[in-house]
Formats: structure tokens, C-alpha cells, sequence
């Protein structure tokens, strides 16, 4: 199976992604590092608690970066509630977090691998980004980058930025240009995973405590998204991550030069993807541009129906 790093602030689709990550069979999943995003840290570290116990997760889940690194902290509550996790109800988390900041979690596991874990975040890039400039030696050690964020069309929190480039755009732009293999799922990608009332019927005839979880997350995010965005159906954005690890023939990507605006008055936070190659520089991202959209509700369907058997 392939090993993975999450790195996620829970968050909605976070928590789907951690569902498939647990449960899929072809991955591996060693560690959850924790970032503030969607809401603040201490709520995302204890969204990340309640779900690593409701998935029966069994590796460490570590919190750490509690702000970014140069802007002021946005977060999404709009979106994914107070808690940063409404709609189920949970009681107080049993787990306990990892002792260890989880810039030094990501640190020691790749470190301490054979260059064959890929580091998969889904919120905003500043555990990553902060890792990388902490310890060097292991961007060399990330076998690639999966990430949620970015668009080369349209934005979410602004016009032009997607919401975990745009919180911390300085941290996206050391992740964007470490070198390593990269992969984004933008807005342009997951606006194509929409988790219409078709799937969550599914799920609900599974029948079991993951896919009854997904349910009631998928319930309180269709109203939000509805609210915000006037979607129908939500833009289910994390979990294409996990599913391009799991079978990458569900997407089709197009290599580009992704840049990250640090200056721009209206354009902060966009990840300006060289779509048509005008630059002429070395593409450093795959872009998914393309979703099989009922083999990717399949798999996730699959992998809810795998639970517990
Ligand atoms: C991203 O922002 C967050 O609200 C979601 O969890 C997702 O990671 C989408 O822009
Ligand atoms: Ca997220």
C-alpha cells in the first residue's frame, strides 16, 4: 500500500478524506498532522480527535501550526460551522493527541523513511511549509506532494484564490517551488466531485457508523455550500486527494507552472497556473483537470461499504 502523511484541518471534506485514507486498503496511513484553517487549532485538532476514534484510526495525530507564518489567520466558519465540524453530534474526544508538534512529526517520519511516503495536504500549507524550512533534508525525502488548494479559474474566498492557498500563501509559495513532485487538485477539479443527494443515499443504505458519519456531514454541507455558494450539491474537495493515491486513472492532469501571488492587491493567495505554457518554464505541478465522475463516487462508496468488514 501507498504510505501517506494527511495533513488536514477537519473540516467537512477533511474528515471524508481521513475516512478513505483509514479505510482503503492500498493506503497506508502513518500519520495525521493537524493545521488551523477551517477553524482555529484547537478546534481542528479536536475535529481531527473525534473523527480518528469515530474511523477507528490507529497511527498518531499530532496538532501543530496555530497560525500562518505571515499573514493574519482567516478561517471558514461560514462554511464548516463554530466547531469547524458541525451537524454530527459528538461527545469529548477519547484520543489523545501526540506529544509532538506536528512539524516535528512530519520531520521524524520522513526522515526516518525510504523516500517512498507522499505528504498529503488538504487545509492550509503551513505544517508543510514550516517542516520544509525547519529540516531540509526532507523535501528530498517527500516521494510527492498531493495537495487540496488553488484553481486556474475561478476562486472561493476571493475571486481569484482558493481558501488553503489564500490562508497562507507564503507557506503554498515554499511547497510550490520545494522541487518535488506535486500534484493539485484546484477548484477546477473538485467543483466536478459534486456530492449530490444520489450519493449521500447511497451512503445512507450502507448502514454502518462511518458511512452514517458521512452522512450527517454531508447534510450540514450541503446547506452551507447551498447558503454561501448556491450550489445544488457541494464540491466534495479533499477526498480527491486520497483518491487520486488510490487509482490516479479516475483524473486526467496537465503538467503546468503553478506560481503563487504573494503581492497582488486583488490576487493574494491565486496560484497562477501556466495553463498554455506561455512562460516557457519547466512545469513544477500536475494540474487535475479532469474527474471520472461516477468512478469516483464509487470508490468512495467502496471504501464506506468497506468499513468494518
Ligand atoms: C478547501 O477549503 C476548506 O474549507 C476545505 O476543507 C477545502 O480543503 C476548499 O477551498
Ligand atoms: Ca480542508
Amino acid at each position: 500500500p501507498k504510505k501517506i502523511i494527511l495533513d488536514v484541518d477537519p473540516g467537512h471534506d477533511d474528515a471524508v478524506a481521513m475516512m478513505m485514507a483509514r479505510i482503503h486498503p492500498a493506503i497506508d496511513l502513518r500519520a495525521v498532522t493537524v493545521v488551523a484553517g477551517n477553524q482555529t487549532l484547537a478546534k481542528t485538532a479536536r475535529n481531527a480527535l473525534l473523527v480518528a476514534e469515530a474511523i477507528g484510526l490507529a497511527c498518531p495525530v499530532a496538532a501543530g501550526m496555530a497560525r500562518p507564518m505571515v499573514r493574519e489567520p482567516i478561517l471558514a466558519g461560514d462554511i464548516h460551522g463554530a466547531s469547524g465540524l458541525d451537524g454530527p453530534v459528538f461527545g469529548e474526544p477519547a484520543l489523545a493527541l501526540d506529544g509532538r508538534h506536528a512539524v516535528d512529526l512530519l520531520i521524524e517520519t520522513l526522515l526516518a523513511s525510504d523516500g517512498d511516503i507522499a505528504v498529503v495536504p488538504t487545509g492550509p500549507l503551513t505544517n508543510v511549509a514550516m517542516a520544509m524550512r525547519k529540516e531540509p533534508a526532507i523535501v528530498e525525502k517527500i516521494e510527492r506532494i498531493v495537495l487540496m488548494g488553488g484553481s486556474y479559474q475561478l476562486g472561493n474566498v476571493t475571486p481569484a484564490a482558493e481558501f488553503n492557498i489564500c490562508a497562507d500563501a507564503e507557506a503554498a509559495h515554499v511547497v510550490f517551488s520545494s522541487g518535488r513532485p506535486l500534484v493539485m487538485m484546484g477548484l477546477d477539479l473538485t467543483r466536478q466531485a459534486l456530492c449530490g443527494a444520489d450519493v449521500v443515499e447511497r451512503a445512507r443504505r450502507l448502514d454502518n457508523s462511518v458511512a452514517t458519519l458521512f452522512v450527517e456531514l454531508m447534510e450540514f454541507f450541503t446547506k452551507t455550500q447551498r447558503e454561501v455558494f448556491g450550489w445544488t450539491a457541494p464540491p466534495l474537495h479533499d477526498p480527491t486527494t486520497v483518491a487520486w493515491l488510490i487509482d490516479p486513472t479516475l483524473f486526467e492532469t496537465k503538467a503546468m507552472r503553478v506560481d503563487v501571488e504573494l503581492r497582488g492587491e486583488h490576487t493574494y493567495g491565486r496560484t497562477c497556473c501556466d495553463y498554455f505554457g506561455v512562460t516557457g518554464r519547466e512545469p513544477n505541478a500536475e494540474v487535475a483537470v479532469g474527474l471520472d465522475v461516477p468512478r469516483f463516487w464509487d470508490l468512495l462508496i467502496d471504501c464506506l461499504a468497506l468499513y468494518g468488514r
